[in-house]
């Protein structure tokens, strides 16, 4: 039967790290507090006019060399990212022309943390159908030059990072292919993580009072949050493996998504699986939402921590709220 393998990997961060302590000259933070709430030491932000697409081409390039393939081997590009270049059009095209491959399909998915779950997910599909042969998927986020970098906006600015994962996702016949994905959203309570503004459903969408009060920085409700991920990424991974006949001893490497080394230690405690099964890597670039999951699977690939045949378990959580998890026979 038809199915979809991770042909190559690749990631990049900018050379810019912004410790803990340099957050502390701007605002009133500290080295302990961070690393002590989240794990965090340090982040890598870029320094002047990055986007996110700049971050992904060479992630992009590295995915398509370890595959062995160009960017003509592609029949679409799906690009997670909530940090996206331009409002409109997406992030996806920008990237398409900067690969010089005019005419293939190209798609944003806007689910922040959980974006690239998704996106494997979506060239997972398009990919068994037979519609599509080989498909990108990129994370990529540039955080920083949106973040409330004063005492007011300490809560969430110390968390983020900037930075891009890619892979090349092609067709296969074989076992090592990613097995299943299970996707979620609910948006009841959508506000307890957002960034407002400009918004369409202000008329104007955006104000010089606004931009005072700081509505175009992301706004978060840290501790609700942190309750909906230690309750729905358990949830999510005992649904991926019961219903594919595995278990949590069966997983050799899970890379959860990195917002919290807290919840990630939380959840390895709740869902019974060893800590040196786990792959984090919060410690060195913070939170980059989409990014995430991809840089560090590519880290750990890179680090021998993955072989043929490994049981490999992906999860995130995020804004939305949305959730999700891919299972993948590497
Ligand atoms: O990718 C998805 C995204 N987000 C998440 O997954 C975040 C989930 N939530 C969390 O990770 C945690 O809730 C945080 C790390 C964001 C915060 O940790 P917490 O233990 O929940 O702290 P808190 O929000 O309860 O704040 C405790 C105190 C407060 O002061 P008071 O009210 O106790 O006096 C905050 O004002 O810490 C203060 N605080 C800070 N202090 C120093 C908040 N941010 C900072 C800061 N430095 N950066």
């Amino acid at each position: 039967m038809r199915g979809s393998r991770i042909a190559g990997m690749g990631h990049f961060v900018p050379e810019n790290i912004v410790t803990n302590d340099h957050l502390a000259a701007l605002m009133e933070t500290s080295d302990e507090w961070i690393a002590k709430r989240t794990g965090i030491r340090e982040r890598r932000w870029v320094v002047g006019d990055v986007g996110a697409t700049d971050l992904a081409v060479p992630a992009v390039e590295q995915a398509l060399a370890e595959a062995g393939m160009t960017a003509a081997d592609l029949d679409m590009i799906i690009f997670a990212t909530l940090s996206p270049d331009v409002n409109f059009p997406g992030s996806s095209c920008l990237l398409q022309a900067r690969l010089a491959v005019p005419g293939i399909a190209t798609l944003d998915i806007r689910n922040q943390c959980t974006g690239f779950v998704y996106g494997l997910s979506v060239a997972d599909q398009f990919i068994r159908t037979g519609a599509m042969k080989t498909v990108l998927v990129v994370g990529a986020e540039v955080h920083s030059s949106g973040l409330d970098i004063s005492t007011r906006g300490r809560d969430v600015a110390v968390l983020f990072g900037d930075g891009a994962g890619a892979a090349v996702l092609t067709a296969t016949e074989g076992d090592n292919r990613l097995i299943d994905s299970a996707l979620h959203a609910d948006g009841t309570d959508y506000e307890i993580l957002m960034l407002e503004a400009p918004a369409s459903r202000l008329n104007p969408r955006f104000t010089p009072e606004m931009f005072e009060q700081g509505r175009h920085y992301p706004q978060m409700v840290g501790q609700a949050v942190f309750k909906h991920a230690v309750k729905r990424l358990p949830e999510v991974i005992d649904e991926v493996l019961s219903r594919n006949g595995a278990t949590i001893d069966d997983v050799a490497l899970m890379v959860p998504h990195q917002a919290n080394l807290r919840i990630n230690e939380m959840v390895a405690r709740m869902i019974g699986i060893d800590s040196s099964k786990v792959y984090n890597n919060i410690q060195r670039y913070g939170n980059t939402t989409a990014a995430s999951i991809p840089i560090a699977l590519h880290e750990a690939v890179q680090e021998g921590r993955v072989k043929s045949g490994d049981l490999v378990l992906l999860a995130a959580f995020g804004a939305g709220l949305t959730w999700g998890a891919n299972l993948i026979r590497w």
